[in-house]
């Protein structure tokens, strides 16, 4: 991405030179900012990423785990190897030791070739587990041993494997608490987070937020092949005053929506943008409209759907895993999903384990 349009004289944007792209090894990751938050995070990538230990990636949704993960693949030795994402939550409770170790052929009825899983196709490389948080309880068990000794047998094989891969995680909640509550192994929190780097919210990132900005307005020029479209100054105000719960994907993507709405050559962002929920700027007129009683119930409802659409989300649709991660009797999930029409978005297939 080429950057030497970002920053405009007039404007409240940092200068071009101040983006920050790791080495040319990655560079086309783009992890931008210049906060001191965000650089004690990027220091700390770049010094646990030569060693062969596992870390885990922690922030909040949209702070940029997945990338600090390739970057961490990117600046090590296994660079020239193979970065394997995979998603814990979409792996299927019944098939987890196949998903990561593969199986032999005859394994099981279906399994009629041998098949490699994401354990062999990371070999000399990196497996990224992302969401860690959503692994079943078989999941953790098979995880925490192959960590222990890097070694593995196939579903079904005769012989046991030893690969050669380092494993990076993330997550967005407090794993700690999930051990509190009974509902992750500790020994496997213990063996993850020997390395833990934490990417900081975006509302902790200071002027980064004009700075990324800026970066992603200049891409989407080049991308859409537009002439040149620069943040206006009331916009800047608007970026640094928000809240951004959904971080640096939250403002790409409010930035991708105004440009594809702006026909002027300065961009201003919309006065009430869907995302500023929780901005300190918030328009609250007509909250003490309705009786308190009525204001606070549609308050409880609006926060029960956000919460059960974003578990839903994260569960993978798996009803069982989403009640255990909210820490609720699956039944009483089931009954606050049916309230709120959701159950179509729980998968059937899963909603039935
Ligand atoms: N520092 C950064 N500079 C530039 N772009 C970034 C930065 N951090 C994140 N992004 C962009 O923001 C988006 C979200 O990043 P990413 O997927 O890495 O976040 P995440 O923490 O893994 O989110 P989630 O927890 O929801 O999976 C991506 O499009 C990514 O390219
Ligand atoms: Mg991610």
């Amino acid at each position: 991405m080429n950057e030497g349009e970002a920053g405009r004289p007039g404007h409240s944007i940092p200068p071009p030179g101040s983006l920050i792209d790791l080495d040319d090894a990655f560079a086309s990751l783009n992890l931008l900012g210049e906060s001191a938050a965000f650089l004690d995070a990027l220091r700390l990538v770049r010094r646990l990423a030569p060693s062969e230990a596992p870390v885990l990636l922690c922030g909040e949704t949209g702070t940029g785990k997945e990338l600090a993960a390739r970057a961490i693949h990117y600046l090590s030795p296994r660079r020239p190897g193979p970065f394997i994402p995979v998603n814990c939550g979409a792996i299927p409770d019944g098939l987890v030791e196949s998903e990561l170790f593969g199986h032999a052929r005859g394994a099981f009825t279906d399994a009629r070739e041998p098949r490699d899983g994401f354990v062999a196709q990371a070999a000399d490389g990196t497996l990224f587990l992302d969401e860690l948080e959503t692994l079943s309880p078989r999941g953790q068990v098979a995880l925490l041993r192959f960590l222990q000794d890097q070694e593995y047998r196939p579903v079904g094989g005769e012989r046991l494997l030893i690969a050669n891969v380092r494993v990076v995680g993330s997550t967005n909640v407090d794993l700690g608490a999930l051990v509190r509550r009974g509902i992750y192994r500790e020994d496997l929190v213990y063996r993850l987070s020997v390395l833990t780097i934490l990417l900081p919210p975006l509302r902790e990132r200071g002027n980064d937020v004009v700075l990324l900005a800026a970066a992603f307005l200049n891409r989407l020029c080049g991308r859409y092949r537009s002439a040149p479209v620069h943040l206006h100054p009331d916009s800047v105000a608007r970026l640094l005053s928000q809240r951004w719960p959904g971080n640096v994907r939250e403002l790409e993507n409010l930035i991708h929506r105004a440009f594809l709405l702006c026909e002027e050559s300065e961009l201003r962002l919309p006065l009430d943008p869907p995302a500023a929920g929780a901005g300190p700027a918030r328009h609250e007129a007509g909250l003490t409209d309705r009786s308190f009683r009525e204001a606070k119930a549609s308050a409880i409802c609006a926060f029960e759907r956000a919460y059960l659409a974003e578990l839903l989300r994260r569960a993978n649709g798996n009803v069982s895993l989403a009640a255990r991660l909210a820490g609720k009797e699956r039944s009483r999930l089931g009954k606050l999903l049916r309230k709120h029409g959701l159950t179509r978005g729980a998968d059937r297939r899963h909603a039935l384990s």
